[in-house]
């Protein structure tokens, strides 16, 4: 179980219990959280779950596969940290994590 803390574009913030194996994602969309979508249920398929790493926590979640930095290179507003959220499973490691969530998903 770790804590993760979201931030949607407008500034709101909500600290979320995720279950160690569930993905951000899906931590996010089981919560009502919005700013993603996660339309393709996590296939690694549709980038409706962009989500921007906290600077500090890029080095724990690494950095986007090959198939993943090709649907990045898609969403609206890619920045440096930018992961797909589905990609991100959470762990004990992850406790602590931010992400902040972009103005648009597609
Ligand atoms: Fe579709 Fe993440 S939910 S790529």
């Amino acid at each position: 179980m770790a804590t993760i803390t979201y931030i949607e574009h407008s500034g709101a913030e909500h600290q979320i219990q995720v279950e160690d194996g569930k993905t951000i994602m899906q931590g996010a969309v089981d919560n009502l959280i919005d700013g993603i979508l996660g339309d393709c249920g996590g296939c690694c398929n549709c980038a409706t779950c962009h989500v921007i790493v906290d600077d500090a926590w890029f080095t724990k979640t690494g950095g986007p596969s090959e198939q993943e930095s090709e649907l990045l290179e898609g969403v609206p507003e890619p920045m440096p940290t930018s992961r797909l959220g589905c990609q991100i499973t959470v762990s004990d490691d992850l406790d602590g994590l931010v992400v902040r969530l972009p103005e648009e998903q597609f």
